[in-house]
């Protein structure tokens, strides 16, 4: 493996596994980072992997739905690995405006697939990263697994569905050498804002309200990053071709559980200034429509296959990320006043294709 394809490195899963294969794995060759930046992406997450390793990382300014920048990119670079991360990731944004989840999840996947297809003599995997959410909600019991049939429930997830299936046609019909996983819902540095563990802890960090969507018993199963980047690179190494992997945490809880335990993390890391308990700024707010109840993943055919198992239980992995947050408040405040592009452009002088 030479040349490792990742877009959407500087996302937040994508970031964190270029971070964890030049710093942490035993991997030797180079990453080429493709991502359009986005609101998501921002390449200062990325600023001292690209000092470090000069010879080992290239970030490419490049949209995936241009189907001409792509193929240019894998004429350019002898891709022989594609990690695919780049997509609009966000349920409650594809529920407002979904055009652009249609567009990158789904057209964006294709223009990859067909440029793949194209260098089929030295492409050895596409490696297709989704989400739980393709199958849909549980109810009270039961889990998903790899054979759980699809049946999405937002724009989102219908578009990652939509690319799951493209993913696997091309390896039924052209025999390219495809793997997915389908993850839980994960959290840890450099996650954006929107999402609930990220934004819970900056708005209780800053003793603001913390919106809870309906009753709050909505359960999700909550994988730390670093844990899922293990597992990629795992899979990447070791999977069988042509085959899906659930990727879970072991960790369902109930959501106002979670912003419980959130708020009681942070109380033992700083008093707020009135010395309540953080619990106090819990607020029920509107429910999102279509709110899949419960997620819930069986990820025993990866333990069996690779012997992967998660490391990080919530407790600690709540506690690291509570404690990245503080640490890097000045990342936060340029991400969330929404100049950090214009702050990027100044700074870094990245490489439009
Ligand atoms: P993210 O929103 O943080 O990052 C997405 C990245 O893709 C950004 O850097 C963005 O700039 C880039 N991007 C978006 N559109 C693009 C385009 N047209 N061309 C090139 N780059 C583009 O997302 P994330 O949370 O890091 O998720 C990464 C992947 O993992 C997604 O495919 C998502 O569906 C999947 N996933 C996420 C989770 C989760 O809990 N976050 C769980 C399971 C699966
Ligand atoms: O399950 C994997 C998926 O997890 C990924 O595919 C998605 O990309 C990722 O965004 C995530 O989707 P969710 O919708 O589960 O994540 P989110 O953080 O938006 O919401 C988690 C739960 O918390 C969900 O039940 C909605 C609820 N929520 C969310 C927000 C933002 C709140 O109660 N309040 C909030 O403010």
């Amino acid at each position: 493996m030479k040349n490792i394809l990742v877009t959407g490195g500087c996302g937040f899963i994508g970031t964190n596994f270029i971070r964890y294969l030049l710093k942490e794995s035993d991997f030797s060759g180079r990453i080429i980072n493709v991502d359009k930046l986005t609101y998501a992406g921002n390449p200062e997450n990325l600023f001292d992997v690209e000092r470090d390793f000069p010879e080992r990382y290239i970030f490419i300014k490049a949209d995936i739905c241009d189907r001409h920048d792509i193929k240019r990119i894998f004429d350019d670079y002898e891709i022989d690995t594609i990690c695919h991360f780049a997509a609009e990731s966000h349920v409650d944004r594809s529920i407002v405006r979904p055009d652009s989840f249609i567009q990158t999840n789904i057209v964006g996947t294709f223009n990859l697939l067909e440029s793949a297809k194209s260098k089929q003599d030295q492409v050895q995997l596409f490696y297709h990263i989704s989400t739980d959410e393709v199958f849909g909600s549980l109810g009270k019991d039961g889990v998903f697994t790899e054979e759980t049939p699809y049946r999405p429930n937002s724009p989102y997830s219908a578009s990652k569905a939509a690319s799951d299936h493209l993913v696997r046609a091309y390896y039924k019909t052209y025999g390219l050498p495809v793997i997915i996983s389908n993850c839980s819902n994960n959290y840890g540095p450099y996650q954006f804002p929107e999402k609930l563990i990220p934004l819970i802890i900056l708005n209780a960090m800053e003793g603001k309200a913390l919106p809870v969507y309906g009753d709050g018993r909505y359960v999700r199963d909550w994988l730390y990053v670093r844990d899922h980047c293990v597992a990629i690179w795992e899979l990447i190494q070791n999977g069988e071709r042509g085959s899906m992997y659930n990727i879970g945490g072991n960790n369902e809880v109930e959501n106002i559980n979670l912003v419980e335990l959130i708020c009681d993390t942070l109380d033992g890391f700083e008093k707020l200034k009135n010395n309540k308990s953080r619990r106090e700024l819990i607020t029920f707010v509107k429910d999102r429509p279509g709110h899949d109840r419960r997620y819930a993943i069986d990820f025993t055919k990866l333990k069996r296959e690779l012997g992967w198992i998660p490391t990080e239980s919530l407790e600690t992995g709540i506690h690291k990320t509570i404690k990245w947050y503080l640490d890097n408040q000045e990342w936060v405040s340029r991400v969330r006043s929404g100049e950090y592009q214009s702050w990027i452009r100044e700074h870094y002088d990245y490489a439009d294709i």
